[in-house]
């Protein structure tokens, strides 16, 4: 067996999400979020299942950065709820909140574990969402307001700061599709949200670096490898547009300036809402930029296929079936994508900030999982980092997705994605054998093929 060994100092992780594992959701002063109103209708969850307790990590959290320790993890990604630290978003501050991230930083770096905290991923404040929530430009200054609070009590011991995680899922899922918090389906909304998400995150970069706050910042993608269904031109324009829609509308922004311009042409009158000065604030440097990666796309073109005119299907690689949630598995895909951004964008320095895989995991009498699959989807997807980095590409690090198995959004509990299992009667924790395997990687910073 060969080893294919990272680059010194690659960072090796886990990632969360606040809402999808702290529960405590009404407890020491926390607001509403969006999340939790959204989870507490009727039929918007499967199985009626909430962030209500999750893996009830806000009790737990001693001592899940132990078990982070025993795995070995060199970095932990996590969340902070915006709604526990100013319960209406903005004005006054729930100090108990803040005293919960306190105590979890003080907790890692204790355990020699880099902190990487990310301001939004997703869970914004329910009072914001009552004007207008991301659709509305004045939240961009409440943000501020929060990154402001986190950068100064915080800033001193975070190593990274992510401003938000998949603008597209906020404002596209969440804005367009409906299939996420808030759900709304109004495409000028969700432009106009994508826009103000892209801003935020421009002046919580500004206001970062006139804080002279150590540590790096940058933001989170998700991403995906688009292939055009068939040669012909048809297909391949329906393909850049579902990468301009996706990948374009942020990744343009941030590092040239200006949105793509086939995009504007295409949206018409669904244009984001750009005024003066905003371009220059978006695209100033960031440290790092952070890509999710799940799953590639053929993509079509088609007449009847909605405003975008183009369908898109989730392929496998030859051998690979699908996941427990029925995504496709395409570890080529994501060489392609980061060489993609290293061609196109100037070779950022990048985290893999999130990929893994749902599976449907049983434990066994005594709660053990032997994840094999999941060990062969990370190991495959470990060595397309490799190759990339190879190729050139500036990666810095790897985060699996995820810690814990969680609360998966509108998939509730079913999915678990977690290299620990979690017992949601119980509260107990259990490593699986992907932890275990994960562990040797981070040991050996490499991978036996
Ligand atoms: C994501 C999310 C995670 C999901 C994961 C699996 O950023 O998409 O950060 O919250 O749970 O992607 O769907």
């Amino acid at each position: 067996m060969s080893i294919q060994k990272f680059p010194e100092h690659f960072v090796w992780g886990a990632a969360t999400s606040a809402y999808q594992i702290e529960g405590a959701w009404q407890e020491d002063g926390k607001g509403e979020s969006i999340w939790d109103r959204y989870s507490h209708r009727p039929f918007m969850i499967q199985n009626g299942d909430t962030g209500d307790v999750a893996c009830d990590h806000y009790h737990h959290m001693p001592e899940d950065v132990a078990l982070m320790r025993t795995l070995g993890l060199q970095s932990y990604r996590f969340s902070i709820s915006w709604p526990r630290l100013l319960p209406e978003g903005h004005g006054a501050v729930n100090s108990k909140g803040l005293d919960f991230y306190e105590r979890l930083v003080d907790e890692l770096l204790a355990a020699g574990i880099t902190p990487m905290a990310t301001l939004n991923h997703w869970d914004l404040p329910q009072a914001l969402q009552e004007t207008g929530g991301w659709a509305n430009r004045q939240t961009v200054d409440w943000f501020c307001e929060y990154a402001r609070l986190a950068f100064e009590r915080l800033g001193d011991r975070v190593g990274y700061w992510v401003t938000h995680n998949e603008p597209w899922v906020i404002a596209y899922l969440g804005y367009k599709e409906a299939g996420m918090a808030p759900g709304l389906a109004d495409l000028t909304l969700a432009n106009r949200a994508a826009h103000h998400l892209l801003l935020s995150h421009g002046r919580a970069v500004q206001l970062f670096r006139q804080g002279g706050y150590k540590g790096q910042i940058g933001i989170v993608l998700n991403t995906s490898h688009f292939m055009p269904a068939s040669d012909n031109e048809k297909d391949r324009a329906a393909c850049q547009r579902a990468y301009d829609q996706m990948l374009g509308l942020y990744l343009d922004p941030l590092y040239k300036g200006a949105y793509p311009q086939a995009l504007l042409d295409w949206l018409g009158p669904h244009c984001p809402p750009v005024q003066a000065g905003d371009m220059a604030l978006i695209s100033q440097p960031t440290d790092f930029l952070g890509v999710n990666y799940y799953s590639s796309n053929l993509v079509a073109h088609d007449h009847n296929g909605g405003f975008w005119r183009n369908v898109l299907s989730q392929v496998s690689a030859p051998g690979w079936g699908r996941t427990a949630m029925n995504w496709g598995i395409y570890p080529a895909g994501l060489t392609a994508m980061l060489l993609d951004i290293k061609e196109n964008y100037g070779n950022p320095p990048m985290f893999i900030t999130e990929n893994g895989t749902a599976m449907e995991d049983t434990p066994d009498a005594a709660g053990f999982v032997a994840d094999w699959g999941r060990v062969s989807y990370l190991r495959a997807h470990l060595m397309a980092v490799h190759q990339a980095i190879q190729a050139g590409a500036n990666l810095k690090g790897y985060y699996v997705w995820s810690l814990l198995d969680n609360f998966e959004w509108s998939q509730g509990y079913k999915p678990g994605f977690g290299i620990v299992h979690v017992d949601f009667v119980s509260g107990n924790r259990i490593p699986k054998q992907s932890a275990a395997w994960y562990r040797e990687v981070i040991e050996k910073n490499g991978v036996e093929e």
